[in-house]
Formats: structure tokens, C-alpha cells, sequence
């Protein structure tokens, strides 16, 4: 199990030689197991700063401590985009099985994909294509290939940004569901603030490259939208951009 402690971490990018700050002197404790969102609007750099966890892209300034996760070369971080990048010529479990295309163990292979596939109510759609299935089973599929090979870590961009309201609630439930069963630690990005609310413990709430505000919010999963202490919450982070 992992988590990771954010210090002091600047983003700049050039661009047509002028520089632009992206990301200005987070920091941010993410304790291991734990369900961290990040809610903000377009541009203000959830993207970059995935990216950077991730090792996807470099960082200007500051470090990244991951607690008892020091190699990440090892894959213990795993990312789940907004649009699910499968390959079309590969069926579902073909799918899921390539993230484990350097494991030799076959039939761990064969046994992870099935226990993933049932996880994700996705096993009588195993042999299909990803033309034949729909857009929330694609992002079922996305997320399975990313729990096939156990990453510690899950990094999530705006991962049910495309899906209508109800794919969007099922789904964000099969999350929960998973995030309690797994033992994972869980940062999910999203512009959606009620999003940010029902599924995070804490709320990193960013604004121009700024963590400008760290809400814990105080409610058991499985939450009630209507709830007067949820709306309260949702409340203060609108109140915050304000
Ligand atoms: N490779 C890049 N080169 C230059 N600017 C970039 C690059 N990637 C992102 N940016 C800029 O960084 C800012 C933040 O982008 P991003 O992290 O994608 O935001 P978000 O995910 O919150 O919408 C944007 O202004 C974007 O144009
Ligand atoms: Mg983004």
C-alpha cells in the first residue's frame, strides 16, 4: 500500500518562448488508502499535476515522496484517462490482459483479467469489441486494465467526464465499492464539484495552479447529494471562487 506527500512541487511550461506557471508550490499529504479528489475548473492544471505524479511529465520544482512506494518504476501507479484509450482491434479481456504483457505467469494473467472482468460486471461482454460496447462499459474497460496490474496508487483525470448522468452515478459507485474493497489510494480529478464532494474523503479544491483550500469531508460513503450537510460543503467551494 502506498500514498505520497507532495512538497513544494512548480510546474513551468514554455510555450512560444514565453513561460507560463502551471502549477505554483502545491503541497499535498496523501495518506496511504486514502480517496483524495481535486476539483477545478478547465486549465487550472489537474492534468499537468497527474502527469507529473504519474512520471508522465517532469516537474520545475519541489519533490514527490511516495511512502512506502519508492520505485515507480516497479508500475505501482496506475492512470485512467477521461477518454478510455483501448485498442479497438483487441477484444475486452484482450483488452485488460495487455497491461500485464510482461508477466510471463500466464495463468495469473487469465485469472486477474476473470476476477477483473466480474469485478466490473463486465464478463459476458469479454469477447466483445470496443465498437460493440458502450461508453461506460469502455471506461469500465479503461478502469480494469488499470486494476489488472494492481497499482497502488490509481490516478484518475476526469475519468466519467463523457458518460450521461446515470452511467456517470453507477459508476461512481462501482468506485466507491472498489476503493473500499481494495485498500487502494485513489486521486480523482474533476471540474465537477458534486463530483469532488460524493467521492472524496478530502476535497483538494485548485484554482490557477493553487491548492487554495483542503476540505475533509465528514460524511460515510454512498452520499446523499440532497443532504443538507452535503450541499453545505458544496456551498463552501463555489463560495471559494467566489
Ligand atoms: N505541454 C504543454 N505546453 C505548454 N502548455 C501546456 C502544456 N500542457 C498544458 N499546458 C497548459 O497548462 C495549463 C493547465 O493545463 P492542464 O493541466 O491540462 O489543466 P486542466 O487539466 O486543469 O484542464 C493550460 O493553460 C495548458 O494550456
Ligand atoms: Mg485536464
Amino acid at each position: 500500500m502506498a500514498g505520497l506527500i507532495v512538497k513544494n512541487l512548480s510546474k513551468t511550461f514554455e510555450f512560444q518562448n514565453k513561460k507560463i506557471q502551471v502549477l505554483k508550490d502545491i503541497n499535498l499529504d496523501i495518506p496511504d488508502r486514502s480517496f483524495i479528489t481535486m476539483v477545478g475548473k478547465s486549465g487550472c492544471g489537474k492534468t499537468t499535476f497527474l502527469r507529473i505524479v504519474a512520471g508522465l511529465e517532469s516537474k520545475t520544482e519541489g519533490q514527490i515522496e511516495f511512502i512506502n512506494c519508492k520505485d515507480r518504476s516497479k508500475k505501482k501507479i496506475g492512470i485512467v484517462f477521461q477518454e478510455p484509450r483501448l485498442m479497438p482491434w483487441l477484444t475486452v479481456e484482450q483488452n485488460l490482459a495487455f497491461s500485464l504483457i510482461k508477466c510471463k505467469d500466464k495463468s495469473y494473467v487469465k485469472d486477474k483479467v476473470q476476477a477483473t472482468l466480474e469485478i466490473l460486471g463486465l464478463a459476458d461482454f469479454k469477447k466483445a469489441y470496443p465498437s460493440q460496447i458502450s461508453g461506460g462499459m469502455a471506461q469500465r474497460v479503461s478502469l480494469g486494465r488499470t486494476l489488472c496490474f494492481d497499482p497502488k496508487i490509481i490516478l484518475m483525470d476526469e475519468p466519467l467526464g463523457a458518460l450521461d448522468a446515470f452511467t456517470r452515478k453507477k459508476l461512481q459507485n462501482e468506485l466507491v465499492d472498489i476503493f473500499i474493497k481494495s485498500g487502494k489510494t485513489f486521486i480523482f480529478v474533476t471540474h465537477d464539484i458534486e463530483e469532488a464532494v460524493y467521492l472524496g474523503q478530502r476535497v483538494a479544491v485548485m484554482n490557477n495552479g493553487i491548492i487554495t483550500e483542503e476540505i475533509q469531508i465528514d460524511l460515510d460513503f454512498y452520499r446523499n447529494p440532497e443532504d443538507a450537510k452535503f450541499l453545505e460543503y458544496k456551498k463552501s467551494i463555489l463560495n471559494i471562487y467566489k
